[in-house]
């Protein structure tokens, strides 16, 4: 008989949750305004609000906090961590930063100036954010394939070249300072690009003199993508797939809440001397002194030790197996989700699940209102409140799709929670023709009002 398969850790220390009754629910969403980020996490039961510095670090990481130098200049933890960006990544210098949109604004504000243009796949918000904020425009170049969720392609997430051709040929290189990869693209589903994609992007960008800058986050998710999906990579390890995939790039941010399995930390990678230099003094004016930039010694020895252990096949397999775990459970009830099931979250189609809310109701965002009454799971809307209104107009951004994510936590939950949450959904998808009516916003803050936002119920009804 076939072995099947299992997690390639044990548990050493636990954390307990608590469940709570949909009486005490319906008063803490409530008391919320209906916004998922405004609940206690002690309210929540199963939290996949995020996948960013909420896993669940290994003994050896801890044991390295215990062995963090704490200088504030020159510390062993600093050079243990560029030894490793180099051996990994493969990067000669690097910043290290507080989180990865500090490294974007560090970095961005060497490269960024008003009027400049940054194509790429799918901008993370923060990286779009600190694009913006510098008057420049972040042009969307992913392929049209990510945008329909029953569409199967192995690599979602790539750039579409044409798009991307076009825009490199109506923008004088001057105007464009970077083109951004997103690896793996999270907007469009946790979707990874093929080590051929990232080529062909990397020779379009020398043809125009443009440099390359990869958004890391989940790199090592990509790199099991490519290992797994794509022709003749089947036998490199992932370290050598990440090699190979970082040596197209000029630079790199890295939010290390992510694939460096760390609660909070990031760095910028830089294989230029001269703008590593420049961003040196924004980094010291913004995170801290260039040996630390933000991060104690020990939680940049805990991060050597994640991106180490984040970049070996077990673990990501691990990783990945338990998100299209809980995807297929999801597809065996009927649950429309974005397809293939991506590295780090399931993205849920709520426009298909509750068809009968209207879109001015905000229909991703009842869809998690109505999961957390469900059983207390916490998942984030990627929707019309996250896609905000239009600067001029200010009317609602209706985006493409209405998506809930539900993004797990690293080595946090066990497959017996991935089960509570497909029950859960398939009750809340049993139910939807009982579900009409969705949300009107009391009060949001001018950008960004997804995080903050004040909701009430669109129709007066009891539950
Ligand atoms: N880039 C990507 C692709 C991300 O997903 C994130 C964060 C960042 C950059 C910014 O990094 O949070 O360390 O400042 N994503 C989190 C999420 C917040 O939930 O997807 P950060």
């Amino acid at each position: 008989m076939e072995l099947p398969f299992s997690e390639s850790y044990k548990i050493k220390m636990v954390e307990t949750i608590r469940r709570s009754t949909r009486e005490e629910r319906e008063k803490w969403i409530k008391e919320a305004y209906f916004n998922l980020f405004n609940l206690r996490s002690e309210y929540v039961f199963i939290d996949l609000l995020t996948d960013s510095g909420t896993g669940a670090m290994s003994d050896k990481q801890w044991s390295e906090m215990m062995l963090g130098d704490e200088s504030y200049a020159g510390a062993s933890s600093y050079l243990k961590m560029r030894q490793t960006i180099k051996d990994i990544l493969g990067f000669p210098y690097f910043l290290p930063t507080h989180q990865g949109r500090a490294a974007e604004n560090v970095l961005f504000s060497v490269l960024v100036k008003e009027g400049d243009i940054v194509p790429g796949n799918s901008h993370f918000d923060t990286t779009k954010g600190h694009i913006e904020f510098r008057k420049a425009k972040a042009i969307d170049c992913t392929i049209n394939e990510a945008f329909d969720t029953t569409l199967i392609h192995p690599f979602k997430g790539n750039v579409d070249l044409n798009k991307l051709e076009k825009v490199l040929e109506n923008n004088s290189n001057e105007r464009v300072p970077f083109i951004v990869l997103t690896l793996t693209n999270n907007t469009a589903g946790g979707q990874p690009v093929s080590m051929k994609n990232i080529r062909e992007v990397s020779q379009l960008a020398k043809k125009h003199a443009v440099s390359l800058l990869f958004d890391s986050a989940r790199f090592a998710e990509n790199a099991y993508f490519i290992k797994i999906r794509e022709e003749g990579y089947s036998h490199k390890t992932i370290k050598e797939i990440v090699i190979e995939m970082f040596q197209y790039a000029d630079y790199a941010t890295m939010s290390s809440k992510k694939d460096a399995i760390v609660n909070m930390g990031g760095f910028i990678a830089f294989r230029d001397r001269e703008i590593y230099r420049q961003a040196s003094t924004f980094n010291i004016m913004f995170e801290g002194f260039v040996t630390y930039g933000g991060m104690s010694g020990r939680d940049m020895n805990a991060l050597s030790q994640g991106l180490d252990e984040g970049t070996e096949f077990d673990y990501l397999e691990t990783r990945v197996k338990q998100v299209e775990y809980l995807g297929n459970e999801l597809i065996k009830y009927g649950i429309p989700i974005q397809q293939p099931i991506g590295g780090h979250a399931v993205f849920v189609n709520a426009k298909q699940l509750l068809p009968h809310v209207p879109r001015e109701e905000f229909i991703a965002q009842t869809l998690g209102v109505e999961l957390y009454l469900e059983a207390g799971i916490r998942g984030v809307e990627i929707g019309t409140l996250l896609a905000d209104r239009d600067p001029v107009t200010r009317n609602n951004r209706y985006p493409e799709l209405e998506l809930l994510r539900l993004a797990l936590p690293r080595r946090t939950y066990t497959n017996n929670h991935m089960d509570v949450v497909a029950a859960a959904l398939k009750n809340v998808y049993d139910r939807r023709d009982s579900i009409q009516s969705g949300y009107k916003i009391k009060w949001e803050a001018p950008i960004m009002r997804h995080f903050t936002v004040e909701l009430e119920k669109s129709k007066i009804k009891l539950f």
